[in-house]
């Protein structure tokens, strides 16, 4: 009797431990969508090009764990197609995966048999066209994504319009090309596609900043653009390690905001 009492308390406990853990352990692949397109015209033939479309996806699935970024092509199919997926900085390994999962499975129940599509996640990118696109940075169609309310007090515009401002000039000289910063009670990361290169980069950055300056003072803004993409916050939304310090990607001169180093 005495045993039969007890028996539930470990599930209880086993769930307890589960939750304890689950900050470390459980993904987040931040898959919140933000931007769905297809092209109007399908691809011809169709069903080479959906083979070749899966060719791509599989490709870009398996190298996207690695560094966060890939590219795919299958130039000589029937109907070509190329692809390219890339996590942001903060989402990495299965969460990079997770997110790419989703991004497909929108672009899939989407876009059919469309020439082109994209589906921009918080969390991660994926676009294909059937033609290459790879070094294509901003586009008509970039746009800004704003969100909450205005924040109270007067400094928040000012430290969202500074910390934009650094991430614009010192992520085309950052490794890889993005980098997530925070100060004065704002969280904000940059990013741009990969094989932009810097000055794609510089060029894309510039107009998402006009993009997400136009959110200030509401507490969430992003700004989207087949180049690149930005995102600040009120509220942190990735880990405090995440963080570097733009002073180092930066000219005298352009640094905008002293950043608190450990926040
Ligand atoms: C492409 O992949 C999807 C999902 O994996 C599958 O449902 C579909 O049948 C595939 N299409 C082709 C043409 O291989
Ligand atoms: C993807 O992986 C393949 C084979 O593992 C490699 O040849 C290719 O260069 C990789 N591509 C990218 C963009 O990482
Ligand atoms: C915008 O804010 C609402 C309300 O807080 C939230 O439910 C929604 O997910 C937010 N949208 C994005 C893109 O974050
Ligand atoms: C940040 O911390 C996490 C958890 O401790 C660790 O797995 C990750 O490698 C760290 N990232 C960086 C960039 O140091």
């Amino acid at each position: 009797m005495h045993r039969m009492a007890r028996l539930p308390l470990l599930p209880a406990l086993v769930l307890a431990l589960a939750s304890a853990l689950a900050p470390s352990v459980v993904a987040d692949p931040q898959a919140t969508l933000l931007n769905l397109g297809c092209s109007q015209y399908n691809a011809t033939p169709t069903a080479a090009f959906l083979v070749a479309l899966n060719s791509t996806f599989a490709k870009l699935r398996a190298n996207l764990s690695a560094g966060g970024f890939a590219t795919a092509s299958e130039p000589r199919a029937a109907a070509p197609a190329f692809a390219l997926a890339q996590c942001r900085p903060y989402v990495t390994g299965r969460d990079c995966v997770a997110c790419f999962d989703a991004a497909a499975a929108r672009i899939r129940a989407s876009c059919g048999a469309a020439n082109g599509g994209r589906a921009i996640l918080d969390g991660c990118v994926i676009r294909y066209e059937s033609a290459a696109f790879f070094d294509q940075s901003t586009l008509p169609g970039n746009t800004q994504l704003c969100n909450g309310s205005a924040v109270a007090g007067g400094g928040f515009d000012g430290a969202v319009r500074a910390l934009i401002g650094d991430l614009a000039a010192a992520v085309p000289r950052a490794p890889r090309l993005a980098a997530a910063a925070a100060g004065a009670g704002v969280y904000a990361m940059a990013q741009c596609v990969e094989t932009v290169g810097a000055g794609g980069c510089a060029q894309c950055l510039q107009v998402a900043s006009r993009n997400i300056g136009g959110c200030s003072p509401n507490s969430d803004g992003r700004a989207v653009d087949a180049g690149c993409f930005m995102r600040y916050s009120d509220k942190r939304f990735f880990p405090a390690n995440a963080t570097v310090d733009l002073a180092a990607y930066l000219l005298s001169g352009e640094f905008i905001l002293v950043f608190c180093v450990s926040c």
